[in-house]
């Protein structure tokens, strides 16, 4: 990413009202950004500054974002390839575990925040972005439903570990995916995914049996 592109939004007076476009701010580069960025956070608790850099995939997502250009499909290939080197099967192949605890992990965004305490388990926050169960009717829609995950897709070999794959590292199937990389960026435990796995395949969860 050579130039930061900014929004420039004049109001006029004239009939044509509002006029907005998008200029090339020239004269900083990436170097500058990430010095201010650098000087203007300090490490706390469990929180570093190494998330200050971006992932492969961040940058030329980010790139093409800043472009407009789309990221060529050699480039697009590897990434996705990439990811999916990072994904770790469970080590004793079962993937589900207790839909109970998968069920507050999917609720809980505790973990990773300079306001946490060092050490404490990680949530998952799935429902910040997907509805998962009926009853729960606060939750965000950046993700799709799963709602009936289950129940509707079946619990085939492949299905499980297509799920586990992309709780794992989301970006393993979607270069520029907007979930975050659970496995690959250790925001939740082997077990932690088992559980979550569990709330969406097992038939007494509520995400299929509401
Ligand atoms: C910040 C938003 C965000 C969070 C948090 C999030 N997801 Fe996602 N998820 C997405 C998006 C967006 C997609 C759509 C595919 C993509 O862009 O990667 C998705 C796709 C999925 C899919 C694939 C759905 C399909 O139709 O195949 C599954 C399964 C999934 N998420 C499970 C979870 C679980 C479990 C959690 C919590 C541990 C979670 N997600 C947390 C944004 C999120």
């Amino acid at each position: 990413m050579k130039k930061l592109y900014y929004l420039v939004m004049i109001a006029s007076m004239s009939l044509a009202g509002v006029n907005s476009f998008a200029e090339p701010l020239t004269g900083v580069s990436d170097e500058d950004v990430m010095t201010v960025l650098k000087n203007s956070f300090s490490p706390v608790g469990d929180v570093t500054l190494d998330r200050l850099e971006q992932s492969p995939e961040q940058k030329a997502c980010s790139q093409m974002a800043a472009t407009g250009q789309p990221i060529p499909k050699e480039v697009t290939e590897r990434l996705l390839k990439q990811a999916m080197a990072s994904v770790k099967p469970p080590a004793d192949k079962q993937f589900l575990g207790d839909w109970k605890v998968g069920e507050k992990i999917a609720q809980s965004g505790v973990g990773l925040q300079f306001s946490d305490k060092p050490g404490v388990a990680s949530g998952g926050n799935c429902y910040a972005c997907h509805q998962m169960t009926k009853s729960e009717i606060a939750f965000g829609n950046i993700g799709p439903s799963l709602l009936n995950y289950g129940k509707s897709r079946g619990n085939a070999a492949q299905m499980l570990e297509y799920t586990w794959n992309k709780i794992y590292n989301s970006h393993a199937y979607t270069a520029c995916s907007n979930m975050p990389r659970f496995g690959s960026a250790g925001i939740l435990t082997e077990q932690q995914i088992k559980d979550v796995m569990a709330l969406l395949f097992d038939p007494a969860s509520p995400v299929n049996n509401e």
